[in-house]
């Protein structure tokens, strides 16, 4: 799936120069049967906070393991800053990795927690304290070095985590799930946290999640994985409003998905035939023909009472249910076709919900905030 790395897209990465971490057809198998990571191409230049997302069991903590050195590849190569690694020990790796249970010494304070690191390849006292102190200052930590883990908070502890990945000053740190043991609020404050930590070290952060909210938030760039493959590589809003695949456009954020079938296309458009909702036209570059998916994002969908006149597309549904988010609330609607799909409206006065079960609407949405999915 080459043809859908959409190229340097990250903020903060230099314009030129070789990537910092360059994975070169890497496959890896355990036992005899399907790959855990399959035929993986990725490029990753410095600077950039690079996610690999996608579900349970996928690959991505395999995939990290062998960036570490933890795990060697069945075939395939991966190079370092330039050097191919396969030789080269963990510990020797210009790397260090964040795991997902932050593993930190319960009996020992939080200035030997960091300073452990650096005791072991014997770097000198002097410069140790200072080496410490300036990572527990990046991640905010200061005035807490004598505390044990167990006086911290779990943000504070898993800061503790970072600082001691960072105290060794690796060129690229890996992450896995690296905020997933925090609660939800906790998890959005740590989520800018990070990012700023990232523009603060300037290092390459490659971290990953099964949470799309956080790659969306968090990352320069994201590589979706699905069965050991790497299904897209793109950023944020590439990935959103562009996805390649039906399982990207499902598996980031919440999508109606129709099947169509292509009546014709050309001239930058495609003539579609939606099942169960008709006939659409919707720009499209370059040829496309066949069975393909017609996705429609909830928040695009427009409802109103009576027929849009300015829409070329619309038809009529019942709402069958609704659920109150606060801020927003979602709609569940049926055609007389039995076509199933949602919107999302924005609850942007404090009026009375409006969302009726049994209400009719017309529903329609521009044609250019239509994917026509052929994969
Ligand atoms: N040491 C191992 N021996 C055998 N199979 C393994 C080993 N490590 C991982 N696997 C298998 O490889 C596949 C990928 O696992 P991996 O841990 O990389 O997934 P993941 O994407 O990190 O999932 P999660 O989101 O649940 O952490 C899974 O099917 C897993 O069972
Ligand atoms: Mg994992």
């Amino acid at each position: 799936m080459n043809s859908m790395n959409e190229g340097v897209g990250g903020t903060g990465a230099p314009p030129s120069g070789r990537p910092i971490v360059e994975i070169r057809g890497v496959t890896k198998r355990f036992g005899t049967g399907e790959p855990a990571v399959d035929a993986v191409d990725l490029e990753i230049p410095e600077g950039e906070l690079f996610a690999l997302l996608g579900p349970s069991g996928c690959g991505k903590t395999t995939l990290l393991r062998m960036l570490a050195g933890f795990e060697t590849p069945t075939s395939g190569e991966i190079r370092i800053d330039g050097a191919d690694v396969a030789d080269v020990p963990p510990n020797r790796r210009p790397v260090n990795m964040v795991f997902q249970s932050y593993a930190v010494f319960p009996h020992m304070s939080v200035f030997d927690n960091v300073a452990y690191g650096l005791r072991v390849t014997g770097v000198p006292a002097a410069e140790r304290r200072e080496r410490v102190l300036e990572a527990l200052g990046l991640v905010r930590l200061d005035g807490l070095e004598t505390r044990k883990p167990d006086q911290l908070s779990g943000g504070q502890r898993q800061r503790v985590a970072l600082a001691r990945a960072l105290v060794k000053r690796p060129r690229v740190l890996l992450l896995d799930e690296p905020l997933s043991a925090l609660d939800a609020k906790l998890r959005e404050a740590m989520r800018l946290e990070l990012v700023n930590l990232r523009i603060a070290v300037g290092i390459t952060f490659v971290f990953v999640t099964h949470d799309q909210d956080e790659a969306l938030s968090m990352a320069d760039r994201i590589a979706v994985m699905e069965h050991g493959r790497v299904r897209q590589v793109a950023d944020p809003a590439t990935l959103y409003e562009h996805p390649g695949c039906r399982f990207v456009a499902d598996f980031i954020g919440k999508v109606n998905l129709f099947e169509g079938t292509v009546r014709a296309s050309g001239d930058g458009v495609a003539a579609l035939d939606v099942e169960g909702l008709g006939a659409l036209s919707v720009p499209h570059p370059g040829p496309v023909r066949g069975e393909v998916g017609v996705a429609v994002r909830p928040e695009k969908i427009r409802l109103s009472e009576a027929r849009p006149a300015d829409a070329g597309f619309s038809f009529e549904a019942t709402v069958e249910d609704y659920a109150y988010y606060g801020s927003e609330t979602h709609l569940f609607l049926v055609t007389a076709e039995g076509v199933r799909l949602s919107a999302t409206v924005p609850n942007t006065d404090r009026g009375p919900v409006r969302a009726e079960r049994g209400a009719r609407r017309f529903v329609s949405w521009r044609p250019a905030d239509t994917l026509v999915l052929t994969e």
